[in-house]
């Protein structure tokens, strides 16, 4: 089970401007812009007591994704406070939201599986790219013609019943690297 966290959207402006241009790619040589967004979770317990079960966190609105079926970076970020103190805000990865045309939302955890670099996105013909080894993964997160990743990128859950009131809440999860498997550390 998915920890369940209170999320909120950033009210800092300033900070927001920041992590957009955190998040340029260099994709092949190429700066790679894609749009992005920040959701963050506050925690009431230790971040690193998140489990295998993930945390589940409001990362958009379904309109904030763009209608043509690319993909919006999301990147996801934990703060905790308990009665007397505030930690500091931790990151904890991205995540790809596509909206599909049967309505749905996919999303895709950005770290590489071969070895955990970010992969970027090209175009919606070009898929994601990862600059490390130049895996390629098509735009459904399989792997490309030229992939040295053992699996596809990893998918995340979507909570379709928020989904239906037009809110897009996922389950963030990180997986193991380097395996075949699709395995929660
Ligand atoms: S880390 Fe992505 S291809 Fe190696």
């Amino acid at each position: 089970m998915p920890s369940e966290m209170a999320a909120r959207q950033p009210g800092d402006p300033e900070r927001r401007e920041f992590m957009a241009k955190a998040v340029s790619i260099v994709a092949g040589g190429a700066i790679v812009s894609v749009p992005v967004g920040v959701g963050i979770a506050t925690l009431v317990s230790p971040i690193f007591g998140e489990g295998q079960g993930g945390i589940k966190i409001r990362l958009a609105a379904v309109e904030d994704l763009p209608g043509d079926g690319s993909p919006k970076l999301y990147q996801v970020v934990a703060e905790r406070t308990d009665a007397w103190t505030k930690y500091p805000e931790k990151p904890l990865g991205s995540v790809f939201l596509r909206k599909l045309e049967n309505g749905g939302v996919a999303a895709f955890n950005s770290s590489c599986p071969h070895a955990g670099c970010s992969v970027g996105f090209k175009s919606k013909e070009e898929g994601y790219y990862c600059p490390c080894h130049e895996s390629v993964f098509l735009l459904d997160g399989s792997m490309g013609k030229f992939c040295v990743s053992p699996r596809g990128l990893d998918s995340l859950e979507v909570d379709k019943d928020r989904l239906k009131d037009g809110e897009v809440w996922v389950t963030f999860q990180n997986f193991a690297a380097g395996i075949e498997e699709k395995r929660a550390i």
